[in-house]
């Protein structure tokens, strides 16, 4: 089994030369921020309202703290993780985030083949920037999983399941929590809303039920079909019933992502969904809202051994990713991290932060006495007063 962390620890240490590229997620923000303007810097870095819930979601990780086991022999380790199928090198994968166009010009295309080099899946949004079969030519046989937002117009919905399916996405992603955009006081101050110029947008442009709902072809009229796409997305009806829908048009496993009450999660178990993600979007959607790691447990109790849950928002270094295993997650996304990579270096940018991830999660597994993330449990953890 490849020793991650060592062999990156050598490559530097070994060199004598401080990499060209950031280490510390602190850094790669900062970087992020001098190359990009500040309406695309705001989108990404922003949340909704005060901010307090993307807060709160690093918080929430301060008040755990691990208890490393020690003499343990974990020099044979292994980090592969396995999901409804899927494989990925380490314990998470690339969260879906939208509209990279506006971070990098090659965005979604060379963020696959970053993520396709370390064997760790990527999670295609709805709004990426390159069509999802584009996307998939990149990746060859590496796995990957399509983000679905659930429209209103089901013939788009089945159009697209259709689609993944058929371009090799092994599972589904269904966003629950972005209906609407939340209040993002940073997009609202710099007028910063890139679907109108017809950014992030490609899956519809691409797809023949969406292109029949237009008047004109986007090729000719680019504004009018983004205004089109916003008719579709924007749904706030969204209902279980959707999600009776979604399950009759796709024979891959359906994970819920934006789950955070533990009754949501008692809910899905009775609609034939084979995972749930505990997430509240980056603090993107609801201010106020719990942070993702605090739901963690009570979801992760509601649901027992039925269904994997996975858990994004707030994940920024190893010691993140092993907390989550220790509190039920079977594996967790990484977003905004990877995003500054890719502003920074582009496909370089966003390997170097996946292998660092890698890396890092290794050393702390090891250290922890774990040899594998079966290993990794409940009792690795305390609860800490802030
Ligand atoms: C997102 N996220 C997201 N989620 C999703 O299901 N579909 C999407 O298209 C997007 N788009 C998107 C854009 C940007 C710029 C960001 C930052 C996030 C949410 C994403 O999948 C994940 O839940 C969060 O990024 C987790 O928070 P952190 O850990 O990145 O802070
Ligand atoms: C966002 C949408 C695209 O959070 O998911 O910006």
């Amino acid at each position: 089994m490849p020793k991650y962390g060592l062999e990156l620890q050598l490559e530097i240490y070994g060199s004598r030369k401080p990499p060209s590229f950031p280490v510390s997620f602190e850094e790669w923000e900062a970087e992020a921020r001098e190359v990009m303007d500040a309406g695309a810097y705001g989108y990404v870095a922003g949340g909704a309202g005060a901010e307090d819930t993307m807060r709160a979601n690093r918080e929430a990780f301060y008040r755990w703290h691990l208890r490393p086991r020690m003499l343990r022999d974990v020099n044979e380790r292994d980090l592969s993780t396995t999901v409804l199928g899927t494989r990925s090198a380490a314990p998470f994968m690339l969260a879906p985030v939208g509209v990279l166009s506006i971070v990098h010009k090659e965005a979604d295309l060379a963020v696959a083949r970053a993520a396709a080099s370390l064997g760790i899946p990527m999670i295609l949004s709805t709004v990426s920037s390159f069509t999802m079969e584009e996307v998939a030519g990149e990746m060859g046989d590496s796995p990957r999983w399509f983000q679905l937002y659930p429209g209103r117009s089901d013939e788009v919905m089945a159009s697209m399941l259709h689609r993944a399916e058929a371009a090799g996405y092994s599972a589904v992603v269904v966003t629950l929590d972005t209906t609407m955009l939340g209040f993002r006081e940073r997009d609202l101050k710099h007028a910063y809303f890139p679907f109108l110029q017809g950014e992030g947008i490609a899956n519809y442009l691409s797809d023949p039920a969406f292109r029949e709902r237009l008047d004109a072809p986007p090729e000719e009229d680019l504004p009018a079909a983004a205004r089109a796409f916003l008719d579709v997305y924007v749904n706030p009806s969204l209902s279980w019933k959707d999600i009776e829908f979604i399950r009759s048009q796709t024979s891959l496993p359906i994970l819920l992502k934006g789950i955070t009450h533990p009754e949501d999660a008692r809910i899905a178990l009775e609609h034939d969904v084979q995972g749930l993600i505990v997430s509240n979007h980056g603090g993107r959607q609801v201010d106020g809202a719990v942070a993702a790691l605090d739901a963690l447990p009570e979801v992760s109790e509601a649901v027992g051994e039925c269904v994997p849950v996975l858990l994004d928002s707030g994940v920024r270094r190893g010691a993140d990713v092993l907390k989550a295993l220790a509190l039920g997650a079977s594996a967790v996304l990484v977003g905004r991290p990877y995003v500054y990579g890719l502003a920074v270096g582009g496909e370089a940018g966003a390997r170097q932060v996946v292998r660092n991830l890698i890396a890092d999660v290794d050393l702390e597994l090891a250290l922890s006495g774990c040899r594998s993330v079966a290993e990794v449990d409940r009792s690795l953890v305390t609860r800490v007063e802030p």
